[in-house]
């Protein structure tokens, strides 16, 4: 019978790699925290018009990626494709008191090609702030993520910050931006010579030649931005010098959803050298609780890609563990009896990782196992161990064999065993 494969554009994520995961989650956790930020969960799956209203129904991902479906009941819901339209929509739901600050972990769905960092399941870390438009929580949010890539040990990252402006500042660069694409329309890549005229904005996103090569001679978005806007900006960029936090300021930085007013900000990691190098990006939705029916409230954010934030890792040869994750010691029983599954309990509840055989498997094979597993220490348990009451602590990574080993009493196996770990 033929197998089955995970799905195109996914992965299955095991061990070692699945510590990795583990360690940027429990990095990001405690930064979050750090921050002021507590977790949020919301369903992995939202009523279309979450989505078609928060990220807007124009925007390339409702277009062409999302995963939308009718249920058995015939409700249309689509599979959340980013992180903040869903923490919104939870905001207008329940009213927390403001500043409300959640972080979340969460996976993504987009129907994209696959290729190396763009998948169809990616995971983003991210947080979401409601409740304030002061440049100094957009510092604050831009900070967690600075710090939370160092703490990862990433040094090859680059922050590009821009503003969207408010309502009236973007209609007015959209409206000479769409003279000047109209006069050079001709020059543009294939795709928008024919769709630059439904967001003119898209175009600013194109990575092709003509299309760059088109927008840098047109209309810069900082220069049309109002007194107010302007000032939030420098408060912002302002900050971030305090923090000593580098930062470029990027005029073509427009990013892909509809949502985003003033403050918009990339990461990119050099070291990924691709179209795939945004290691994490957000900004502010000053709109959006009222998009998504709900009072008028600022808010800001950002999502964080896990996959290409372990590229960017490996790209710059970071190995450093984030979390530790390995067995202390592993239990090598051939008494058959059940002194090992008490010993393991015991073990376990004074804090050691253990593993053991099962199936009463020969010494050898068993003493092959520990290897493998990783353990410093193999507690071995015969039938001469039993009838002594006694247990035979063996240091794995200890060549002289005499040193090695030695005999313990059961009764002192968990001090010895500290004592032992902690040389
Ligand atoms: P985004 O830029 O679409 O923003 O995604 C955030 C991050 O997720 C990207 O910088 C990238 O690291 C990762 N990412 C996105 N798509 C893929 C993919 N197909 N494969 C692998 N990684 C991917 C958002 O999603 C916004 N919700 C961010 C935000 C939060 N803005 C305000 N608050």
């Amino acid at each position: 019978m033929t197998s089955f494969q995970s799905p195109i554009g996914t992965h299955d994520v095991l061990a070692p790699q699945s510590a990795l995961w583990e360690g940027l989650v429990a990095t990001f956790a405690q930064y979050a925290y750090r921050f002021g930020f507590t977790l949020i969960l919301t369903p992995m799956f939202e009523e279309v018009g979450v989505f078609n209203r928060g990220i807007g129904e124009g925007s390339e991902v409702a277009t062409k990626e999302m995963y939308v479906f009718q249920d058995r009941g015939d409700r249309t819901y689509a599979l959340r494709p980013e992180g903040t339209a869903s923490v919104v929509r939870a905001f207008v739901q329940h009213q927390p008191t403001t500043p409300y600050k959640g972080w979340y972990v969460t996976p993504a769905f987009r129907y994209e090609r696959p290729q190396a960092g763009r998948y169809r399941q990616h995971h983003q870390l991210g947080v979401e702030a409601l409740g304030s438009d002061d440049p100094a929580l957009d510092v604050e949010v831009i900070a967690l993520a600075w710090r939370f890539f160092q703490a990862l040990g990433l040094t090859r990252v680059r922050l590009l910050i821009n503003s969207m402006g408010h309502d009236e500042c973007r209609s007015r660069y959209v409206d000479v931006l769409r003279g000047h694409l109209e006069e050079h329309r001709a020059q543009l890549c294939d795709e928008h010579t024919v769709t630059w005229s439904h967001n003119p904005l898209r175009v600013l996103d194109c990575k092709r030649e003509p299309c760059i090569a088109v927008t840098d001679d047109g209309p810069s978005l900082p220069d049309f931005l109002c007194a107010d806007c302007a000032t939030h900006l420098a408060r912002v960029r302002h900050g971030l010098d305090q923090l000593g936090i580098d930062h470029v300021l990027a005029p073509r930085l427009v990013r892909g959803f509809d949502y985003y007013t003033r403050t918009t900000f990339e990461f990119v990691a050099d070291a990924l050298g691709n179209a795939q190098n945004a290691i994490g990006g957000g900004g502010r939705y000053d709109g959006l609780t009222e998009r998504l029916g709900g009072k008028p409230t600022s808010g800001i954010g950002f999502g964080s890609g896990i996959e290409r934030l372990l590229l960017a890792r490996e790209a710059e040869g970071v190995t450093s563990n984030l979390i530790k994750r390995s067995i202390d010691v592993f239990i090598v029983d051939t008494s058959g009896q059940d002194v090992a599954t008490v010993l393991a309990d015991d073990l376990r509840a004074a804090g050691f990782a253990v593993e053991r055989g099962f199936g009463e498997r020969s010494m050898k094979s068993q003493m092959k196992s520990a290897d493998r597993s990783g353990a410093r220490v193999a507690l071995l348990i015969g039938p001469q161990e039993v009838a002594a009451d006694q247990i035979t602590m063996r240091d794995l990574r200890s060549d002289d064999f005499e040193q090695a080993q030695q005999r313990v009493t059961r009764e002192n196996i968990v001090g010895a065993l500290r004592g032992h770990l902690e040389k």
